[in-house]
């Protein structure tokens, strides 16, 4: 271990230019216009993998954004670790919102990363997160310290909903055969307080439009006799909590799994400054479902929450109409054992039902993903725990984290293969939001607590076998 760590400490700030670079392309996958943008930034992962020494790297068209994959096969009769990761990003916008440009990273320090952290679209969620892979990997390939076969799968639409991935990995399961898939992409409690992602949630995503008189109407000509969609809409969408903050739509909690006592005593042990917390994000009071913590609320219970919503005139000033129509875009998070399908025909009927007689309405679904539970009682889990512990100093403790990766319930079913969800970002790098950041600390705390967990699962899974 000396070496690598001596490895580590001689390249730490190539490391950090070499991400900067990356956190450089714009690469947007809900974004058309940024289509080339995306494909450099799989060509340039790809080269990273191959400088770092990974073997057969290749770059490989879908339908939608390029699959970056690559192997390294070191023993036969050693483990393979599917290491998985995204390179795309979400939109930067509202681009006035940022401190500084948003693929023009800037490192400096913050309340909670007083080491520095560095600020760019990407640089937590998943650039900063899937680099620290490369780099761990390259350190121990360079001083003949790697315990297992690698393979990388680095995709381009993690954040569009992974469409084409899930066609790519039926339709390679010898090529993505492994024992573990590796995945960070998820956050830790804080500095201090190291955990591992046990749960995501998953996620059943719609469009909504309520359709009212064939054209716009002048406000005041036809206002108080033709039903407004816009108001209406409003209406409705109030109506999906009651007053407990639970969802309306029959039948929505039927498959939601009742977690033990011992377990949510467990999840509440974490430590959660609420006043923080609150401070945090500006707001005086929380909110949520009536019985549930806020760790349980995000953790394993389902939420629903608008993500847009237009309709009529939202340029400067004022204008007198009545909309013909309004629209609006609804997730819901999911936990054990909702299925998208299903909540999405929930969704369907019970909004069709609760439509007034003076509106029509469409509602279109637009991705889902299933919720996923890791088991702790495995090998692979084992492995990660000791690794952090090493790393940090301190025990992980195991966290359910309220997004979704839509892929990871899928490698469970199709690869047949645990996935460990060992994620070093904080909640409050600001993931999605203006001014995303990823701390030096966690950074570099990830890059060493990776070959940590190589070197034990390696030992436990051959001592096991
Ligand atoms: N890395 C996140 C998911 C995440 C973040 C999980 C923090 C746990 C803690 C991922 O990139 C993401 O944003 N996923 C989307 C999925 C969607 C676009 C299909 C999400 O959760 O909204
Ligand atoms: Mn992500
Ligand atoms: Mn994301």
């Amino acid at each position: 271990m000396n070496e690598l760590q001596a490895y580590l400490d001689t390249h730490r700030e190539r490391f950090l230019s070499e991400l900067l670079d990356l956190l450089r392309i714009p690469s947007i996958s809900a974004d058309p216009q940024h289509a080339a943008d995306v494909r450099r930034m799989a060509e340039a992962t790809a080269e990273h993998l191959r400088r770092a020494g990974v073997d057969n790297v290749s770059v490989i068209p879908t339908d939608g954004h390029p699959i970056v994959y690559g192997e390294k096969q070191v023993d036969p009769a050693a483990p393979t670790v599917l290491v998985y990761g995204h390179y795309d990003v979400q939109p930067p916008d509202p681009l006035e919102l940022w401190d500084s440009p948003p693929f023009e990273p800037v490192v400096k320090p913050t309340d909670l990363h007083p080491q520095g952290a560095i600020f760019a679209r990407g640089a937590c969620d998943d650039k900063g997160q899937f680099f620290m892979h490369v780099k761990a990997f390259e350190a121990m390939l360079r001083t003949n310290s790697l315990p297992c076969n690698v393979k990388f799968m680095i995709e381009g639409e993690e954040e569009v909903g992974s469409k084409h991935l899930e066609a790519f990995c039926q339709q390679n399961r010898d090529l993505l055969a492994c024992d573990v898939v590796l995945i960070s992409d998820t956050s830790i409690i804080d500095n201090e307080t190291p955990s591992l992602t046990v749960g995501l949630r998953g996620l059943a995503y719609l469009e909504v439009e309520v359709i009212g008189p064939n054209r716009d109407l002048h406000s005041g000509v036809y206002g108080g006799t033709v039903a407004n969609p816009a108001n209406v809409l409003c209406q409705m969408i109030a109506s999906l909590h009651d007053a407990d903050g639970r969802i309306t739509i029959e039948g929505f909690y039927d498959d939601v799994q009742t977690v033990s006592a011992e377990e949510r005593q467990g999840l509440n042990a974490a430590p959660f400054d609420e006043a923080a917390y609150m401070n945090d994000l500006g707001v005086r009071a929380l909110w949520g479902e009536k019985g549930y913590t806020p760790v349980e609320r995000t953790g394993i219970r389902p939420s629903l929450d608008v993500n847009g919503i237009w309709g009529g005139y939202t340029g400067e000033g004022a204008k007198t109409v009545l909309p013909s129509k309004a629209s609006a875009k609804i997730s819901m998070r999911l936990v054990p054992d909702q299925k998208p399908e299903k909540i999405e025909r929930l969704f369907r009927l019970h909004f069709e039902k609760i439509a007034p007689p003076y509106v029509r309405v469409n509602v279109k679904a637009l991705h889902g993903g299933l919720p996923v539970v890791v088991p702790t009682d495995s090998v692979e889990y084992r492995s990660a725990e000791k690794a952090m512990e090493l790393a940090f100093g301190k025990r992980p403790l195991p966290q359910r984290g309220g997004g979704s990766i839509p892929i990871v319930a899928m490698f469970q079913q199709v690869l047949n293969a645990h996935s460990i969800l060992m994620g070093f970002g904080l909640d409050a790098d600001n993931i999605h939001s203006p001014n995303e950041h990823y701390g030096l600390f966690n950074f570099y705390k990830g890059i060493e607590t990776i070959p940590h967990f190589y070197r034990l699962y390696a030992e436990m899974k051959t001592t096991r076998l």
